[in-house]
């Protein structure tokens, strides 16, 4: 089965049903997350629904330079102490000529699920202009040996034709796993070994940087882990931080938030700011929507409260 097949059952799996015209984005929840395709044809012109007959093909790269959502850092509440060393990055970027050997390359973000890892990349990428590329590690482990070491040396290659240029990694530990943790597998090992010699920059790599993300550096293979110079901590939001996040968001809700917002900043210790967003506003703006109300009131906002399920996240020693 060649890949333009296989892009497509993939494709539709995702998106059949949806409506599109000329120019709409079709945000990939599979495979890169935050991913979006670019609808530049349809037929018949106008707009077409995805059906079971759509014929779907993929043009021109896949990973080719993204700039979907785009996030800023002042719509990043709290992580001060990030953004401060993030500034020499976009130093860096801004001005890939005047470090030379001395230019920031790899830096590690690690922090619970949700607290803008993958938002600040974004943010970083569209500050200076630069190229984003989101890959998930797994997504390079190949098929047969050398697949996985050629596709991250093809990346590298590409960042670096389009630099400046921001590659995320996600997920590393799901290929960077310390060795007594996993037997690694004989294609993962390649990977990180490629992966390393980008790293360690044997290729210039002019004007790229590599941002590198996991929930839980701790079991990171050490000899990965130690080529990162700088180690960035995400922290789930405090109480003064989660006001902010949920007062910013309320803002944007399509629908008008008649509720008193504080009331939930002492009830939602231990929420990521994607919880915030998603499992409490979110969650109450769909319930306003489905009894048909105008207004999300302060029941539609305490039910979805009461439906967050307990927290089962890891200890907190793991993130050290
Ligand atoms: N500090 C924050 N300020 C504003 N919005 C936030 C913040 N943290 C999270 N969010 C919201 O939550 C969403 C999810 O955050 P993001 O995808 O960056 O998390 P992540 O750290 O990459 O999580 P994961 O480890 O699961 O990949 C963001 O798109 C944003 O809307
Ligand atoms: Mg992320």
């Amino acid at each position: 089965m060649g890949d333009e097949k296989l892009f497509e059952i993939y494709a539709k799996e995702q998106w059949m049903g949806n409506t599109i015209s000329v120019g709409d984005y079709l945000f990939d929840q599979r495979i890169i997350p935050d991913f979006a395709f670019k609808v530049i044809k349809v037929i018949p012109r106008g707009e077409v629904t995805i059906t079971e007959d759509t014929r779907i093909r993929l043009k021109g790269d896949e990973r080719r330079e993204i700039k979907g959502i785009r996030y800023t850092f002042s719509d990043i509440v709290g992580h001060s102490e990030v953004k401060k060393k993030c500034k020499i990055i976009i130093k860096y970027l801004r001005n890939p000529n005047t470090f030379g050997e001395w230019a920031p390359k790899n830096v590690l973000f690690y922090g619970p699920p949700g607290t803008g890892k993958t938002m600040t990349a974004k943010a970083l990428a569209t500050e200076t202009d630069s190229s984003l590329y989101l890959i998930r590690a797994t997504d390079l482990i190949g098929e047969y040996v050398g697949d996985g070491a050629k596709k991250i040396h093809e990346l590298f290659k590409k960042a670096s034709s389009t630099a400046p240029s921001v590659i995320f990694l996600d997920e590393l530990d799901a290929i960077g796993l310390d060795r007594s943790y996993q037997v690694i597998r004989g294609d993962v090992s390649e990977v990180v070994n490629a992966l390393l010699t980008e790293l360690e920059g044997l290729h210039e790599n002019k004007g790229v940087v590599t941002i590198a993300a996991t929930n839980n550096p701790a079991i990171l293979d050490y000899a990965l882990r130690s080529r990162f110079e700088e180690e960035m901590e995400f922290k789930l939001p405090n109480p003064k931080e989660r006001l902010e996040i949920l007062r910013k968001y309320s803002k944007k809700l399509p629908l008008k938030l008649e509720a008193d917002i504080r009331e939930y900043v002492g009830k939602t210790e231990g929420f990521s700011g994607r919880d915030l967003k998603e499992k409490l506003l979110k969650a109450a703006l769909h319930r306003a929507i489905l009894e048909d109300s105008n207004v999300i009131t302060q029941k539609h906002l305490e039910d979805a409260f009461k439906a967050v399920p307990p927290k089962s996240s890891p200890p907190k020693e793991m993130f050290t």
